[in-house]
C-alpha cells in the first residue's frame, strides 16, 4: 500500500477545515432567535425570495422581498382588493449601507454592507397584540460576520415596529407595494 505524501494530507485537511466553517456560519445565522422569540431560522430560503420593491432611506437602500405566497398575495390584487394578507405570507426588508462604484468613481452608488434583514411574519394566533404580524429585527455585524436579535423585550415589536406599521392599517399594515417589472 503507498502512504499518502503530506501534501495530500494537508490539502484534505484544508478542505476538511473550510467545509466545516461555512457549515458552522450558515447553521449560527438560523439559530439566532428575536427577543420575542421569532427564530431567524423560521425564514429559511429568504435569500432567494422574489423582489417586492426598494427604497432610499438617504443613508443607504432597503429592498422588500416576499415569500411564493405574499408574491402571490400581490399577484391576486392585494392591497387594492382591500383583502387581508394570508396566514403565512412573509416578507423580509434587506438594508445595506452605500458606497461609490469603486469601479465607476462619480457613478451610481452601490450596495456596501449589510446591516439588518427584519421580517414580517402573518401568524394571527401567535400574534394577536400586534393585529397579526410578527415583527423580527436581526443586525448584521461585519467584522464577526455573525447576526443578533435586535428589540427591548418580548413585547417590543409593538411600540419598535407596529406602532408605525399601524399607519399602513387600510392595506393590512403593509406599506410596500409591488414595484412594475
Ligand atoms: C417609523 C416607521 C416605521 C417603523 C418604526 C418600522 N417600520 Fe417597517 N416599514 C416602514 C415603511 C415606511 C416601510 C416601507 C418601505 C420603506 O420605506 O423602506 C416599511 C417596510 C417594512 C417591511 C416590508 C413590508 C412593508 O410593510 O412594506 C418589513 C418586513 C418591515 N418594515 C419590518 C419592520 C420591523 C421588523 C420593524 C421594527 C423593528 C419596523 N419595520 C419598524 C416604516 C416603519
Amino acid at each position: 500500500m503507498t502512504r499518502p505524501s503530506t501534501t495530500t494530507l494537508i490539502a484534505a485537511l484544508s478542505v476538511l477545515i473550510v467545509g466545516a466553517g461555512l457549515t458552522a456560519q450558515s447553521h449560527d445565522r438560523f439559530t439566532v432567535i428575536s427577543p420575542n422569540g421569532i427564530s431567524f431560522g423560521e425564514f429559511k430560503g429568504y435569500d432567494a425570495w422574489q423582489v417586492i420593491s426598494a427604497s432610499l432611506p438617504g443613508d443607504g437602500i432597503k429592498v422588500v422581498v416576499g415569500n411564493p405566497l405574499m408574491i402571490k398575495t400581490y399577484a391576486g390584487g392585494f392591497p387594492a382588493n382591500g383583502q387581508a394578507v394570508p396566514e403565512g405570507a412573509v416578507m423580509a426588508k434587506l438594508i445595506w449601507s452605500v458606497k461609490d462604484n469603486p469601479s465607476l468613481p462619480g457613478g451610481a452608488k452601490v450596495t456596501d454592507t449589510l446591516k439588518r434583514v427584519q421580517f414580517m411574519v402573518k401568524d394571527a394566533k401567535r400574534f394577536p397584540d400586534t393585529d397579526g404580524w410578527g415583527y423580527a429585527d436581526f443586525a448584521y455585524d461585519t467584522p464577526s460576520g455573525t447576526f443578533t436579535g435586535v428589540g427591548n423585550g418580548a413585547a417590543f415589536a409593538k411600540a419598535a415596529c407596529h406602532q408605525c406599521h399601524i399607519r399602513a392599517k387600510a392595506r393590512d399594515y403593509v406599506f410596500s407595494a409591488f414595484a412594475l417589472r
